[in-house]
């Protein structure tokens, strides 16, 4: 293998960068070329390539966001654009390709390891942490950070006018970032779409988990997260039944694209440094058409067509430690 090529794809994650700068380090220290194809596919397609020098991958390892910016690419859905990529990769010589992205990106990667015959390298950055086959995706644990963060903000003025605050998280069909930030900054319910039945059920749980709550506090404040594009209507349709039943006033925070950004915490650097070097090592062996995972810390490849979205679950202690914990506060 003589030169790698990288590119970022799908929602940017944070933690992406430290990856890209993994990826070159160890390419250098094997001799190995690396260029980066800029917004993901639509980059290959283009044949929109940069030289990734070590000197552009210094003061990387903290930066938010990717230097090869990314986007999703619709055109990679049909072969002809697929097949398409596979010669502009033959065209300029590469000699293996590294996808950072998520599910949707995977599948892209997939069919051009089925197109081309030099190794595809898939490695899992995304902040909703659904990729079945590693414990974590890059960029999972800074959104947390980042939704924990707000919501101890949030709190502050929730209780100074005894409000209900519904925070609305990312994760796309997860609940990973909710339930992980609802535990970690103490919120009074969480709305996962893993656990959720129909509005007027999940409408029953929070009143009479509010209910309780009061009881034990006797102060209307209260955070309750939301996974986003959950709720049937849209959120307004909760504060409007809330404020109803509750007679407190209801405001909603959608946390949105921040969860994206900011500097990656250690645990996204440590990942995506890790995983990276573990591309690069798993492509010169002759491995192909796999994602390099984490399990248990240590780097594991899994074979695109095991990768089953299905199997993902949400930490099963989190979720019964739920109960208790968010009656008492
Ligand atoms: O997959 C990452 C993610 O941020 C999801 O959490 C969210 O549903 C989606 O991307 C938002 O996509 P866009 O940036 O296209 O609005």
């Amino acid at each position: 293998i003589k030169k790698i090529a990288i590119i970022t794809s799908g929602g940017d994650a944070p933690g992406m960068n430290a990856c890209i700068r993994s990826i070159c380090l160890s390419c250098e220290s094997e001799g190995i070329e690396v260029v980066g194809y800029r917004s993901g596919y639509i980059g290959l397609l283009k044949k929109e390539s940069i030289p990734l020098h070590t000197s552009l991958v210094q003061n990387l390892l903290q930066r938010g966001g990717t230097i090869l910016h990314s986007a999703r690419c619709e055109k990679f859905r049909k072969d002809q654009y697929v097949k398409q990529a596979a010669k502009n990769l033959d065209d300029e010589e590469i000699d293996g390709l590294i996808v950072i992205g998520g599910n949707g990106s995977f599948k892209g990667a997939q069919k051009l390891q089925y197109y081309w015959d030099k190794p595809v390298i898939g490695v899992p950055g995304t902040i909703d942490n659904d990729i079945a086959g590693t414990d974590y995706t890059i960029g999972y644990h800074t959104a947390i950070q980042t939704a924990v963060e707000s919501l101890d903000k949030v709190r502050d003025t929730a209780e100074a006018f005894e409000r209900i605050f519904l925070v609305d998280v990312m994760g796309r069909e997860a609940g990973f970032i909710a339930l992980n930030s609802a535990i970690s900054s103490g919120a009074d319910h969480v709305v996962l779409p893993e656990t959720f039945t129909s509005a007027a059920e999940e409408v029953m749980k929070i009143l009479d988990k509010l209910s309780k709550r009061r009881l034990h506090h006797k102060n209307s404040s209260h955070i309750i997260v939301v996974t986003e594009n959950i709720w049937p209507g849209g959120l307004n349709i909760l504060q409007q039944s809330l404020e109803k039943e509750t007679g407190v006033d209801v405001r909603i925070l959608t946390l949105g694209h921040v969860q994206r950004g900011g500097s990656p915490v250690w645990q996204d650097r440590l990942l995506a440094t890790k995983l990276g070097t573990h591309a690069v090592h798993e492509m010169i062996k002759g491995k192909k058409g796999v994602m390099a995972g984490i399990k248990a810390a240590i780097p594991v490849s899994i074979a695109f067509d095991q990768i089953d979205s299905e199997s993902k679950k949400l930490n099963p202690f989190s979720m019964q430690m739920l109960e208790s914990l968010m009656l008492l506060g």
